[in-house]
């Protein structure tokens, strides 16, 4: 399955026609990589959320749910090791003063050497690369670019600044008078929250281990090079879990949450098997001893969805150290303390956004009985995430039929998200419901008057049926379950 070259951009716009995202402040020309998400996108959101939320705290009975502030004690990102070493190395162009994140410049150039022809080259060049970065050789790197000729794709030259570390984290000051003002970060992970209530929720909720911490919520990331829509943000959401364990016991339960995840991608988001892989890491993050992404194939390629990281004791032993406070564990079973170890699973709910909707987008076309052509854009979004779920449509704006709809509407909105709408004509109004992804539409037409049944539409294979208007709300509610 790959994307046609021009389908990323119609989704984008797409997206933005039916009220799933708009550029932020676009009325002021936007905030680059800041997105809003509108009322589709807003209740799209929300259903995944929802939807990992119950696989993690409603299906696992050792998994709770917490919500920490995105602002913390500053000293937690010196503890985590954000502080120190939360940084992307970055080069500038001296003629265009343009920046790049030096993995992505060297990895655009060995595309360019594929699409030529020279993929030997281009892997040599990609190896070299990932050996200077795990060595966090930053000269050798400006050598490397310097070597290849590798230009800045705005000014075409070669005039390169060194090669520097550029922490992400946004920082600002709390405190209404700068004197007493102390500089804090925006949160660029969740997890740490979770850290730090470690003990908080282990006692109130008298929790055993293995047992995990589950939380979403909004991080900020300073990125440099944000790009790709709502792929790489500046403000973004994450969905994490920490599942703390015995030490000794990691390798076994990376394994289990390295195989449920890329599950839940297939059976809960409707992932085709295909679109998704894992990736290991060759460059492990400060805090990891083992960690691999589930990648999805995006439009522009198969990238990073979620991670799965082997913390060890790494935080909660950082914690421990800098706060001078016992985060420990007193097992029962071998009558001893430890400081837990740590698998995390983290998933950002932006970029499954636009999983879901890749995975959704299609144009098509079919040729009519008389021969011409008919055409329509669908979101074919899983019935249980969809925003809407059910559109009801009455024929005629007079004679009785808004207010059947209405109180069809009325059956049904306890339990699901409806939609009414009467302009346009019939045909028009499907093809909306196909755009805006809502998987089924109920028309009510003279005939209900007579015998009260209307006519219900799939959004998939575009079939219809008479069906008792009693009915509808259960014909819906079982779609939803499959
Ligand atoms: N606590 C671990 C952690 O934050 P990460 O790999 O840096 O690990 C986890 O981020 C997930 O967050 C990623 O797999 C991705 O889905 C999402 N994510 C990270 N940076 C992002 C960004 N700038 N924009 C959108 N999503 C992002």
């Amino acid at each position: 399955m790959s994307y046609d070259q021009n389908t990323f951009a119609n989704l984008i716009s797409h997206a933005k026609e039916y009220g799933y995202i708009f550029q932020s402040s676009e009325i002021y020309d936007g905030l680059s990589a800041v997105y809003d998400y509108g009322q589709n996108g807003a209740q799209l959101k929300k259903n995944i959320r929802d939807a990992w939320w119950k696989s993690m705290t409603q299906l696992n009975e050792n998994i709770v749910g917490i919500d920490a502030a995105i602002f913390m004690h500053p000293t937690t990102w010196k503890a985590s090791g954000h502080v120190d070493s939360f940084s992307d190395p970055m080069i500038d162009n001296k003629d265009s003063n343009k920046r790049y994140r030096v993995d992505h410049l060297i990895e655009a150039f060995a595309d360019e050497l594929k699409t030529k022809g020279s993929a030997d080259k281009a892997q040599a060049l990609l190896d070299a690369m990932d050996a200077l970065l795990a060595a966090d050789d930053l000269a050798g790197i400006k050598k490397l670019i310097e070597d290849n000729n590798i230009k800045c794709s705005i000014s075409g030259t070669c005039n390169w600044t060194d090669v520097r570390q550029f922490n992400l984290m946004f920082s600002t000051e709390l405190g209404s008078v700068s004197e007493e003002a102390s500089t804090i970060y925006l949160r660029p992970e969740t997890a740490q929250g979770i850290f730090v209530n470690f003990l908080n929720v282990q006692k109130t909720g008298r929790m055993k281990i293995p047992f995990g911490i589950a939380q979403t919520g909004k991080a900020f990331r300073n990125e440099i090079v944000a790009r790709q829509f709502i792929f790489r943000m500046r403000e973004f959401e994450q969905m994490e879990m920490q599942f703390f364990i015995r030490p000794g016991s990691q390798k076994e339960w990376y394994e289990h949450w390295k195989a449920e995840r890329l599950k839940w991608h297939k059976e809960v988001m409707g992932t085709p098997s295909e679109r998704l892989r894992y990736h290991d890491h060759v460059k492990l993050a400060h805090y990891a001893d083992a960690a691999v992404d589930i990648e999805f194939e995006f439009p522009f390629g198969f990238k990073e969805l979620e991670g799965i990281h082997s913390r060890t004791d790494y935080d909660l032993g950082r914690h421990q150290e800098f706060s001078k406070k016992k985060l420990q564990y007193f097992d029962n079973e071998l009558n001893q303390n430890y400081v837990p170890y740590v698998i995390e699973t983290s998933v950002g709910l932006d970029r499954l956004v636009l999983t879901v909707l890749s995975n959704a987008y299609a144009e098509e076309k079919w040729a009519k009985e008389d021969g011409s052509e008919d055409s329509r854009v669908v979101l074919r979004i899983p019935p249980s995430l969809a925003p809407n779920k059910l559109a009801v449509l009455p024929l005629t704006k007079k004679d009785g039929l808004p207010e059947i709809a209405r109180d069809i509407i009325a059956g049904c909105k306890g339990f699901f998200h409806c939609f009414y709408e009467e302009k346009d004509s019939i045909g028009k109004r499907y093809r909306r419901m196909d755009a805006i992804g809502t998987p089924y539409c109920v028309t009510v037409d003279h005939q209900t008057k007579e015998d009260q049944t209307v006519t219900i539409r799939y959004r998939d294979t575009m079939t219809q049926e008479r069906i008792h208007m009693n009915e509808v709300a259960a014909k819906v509610l079982a779609g939803l379950a499959l």
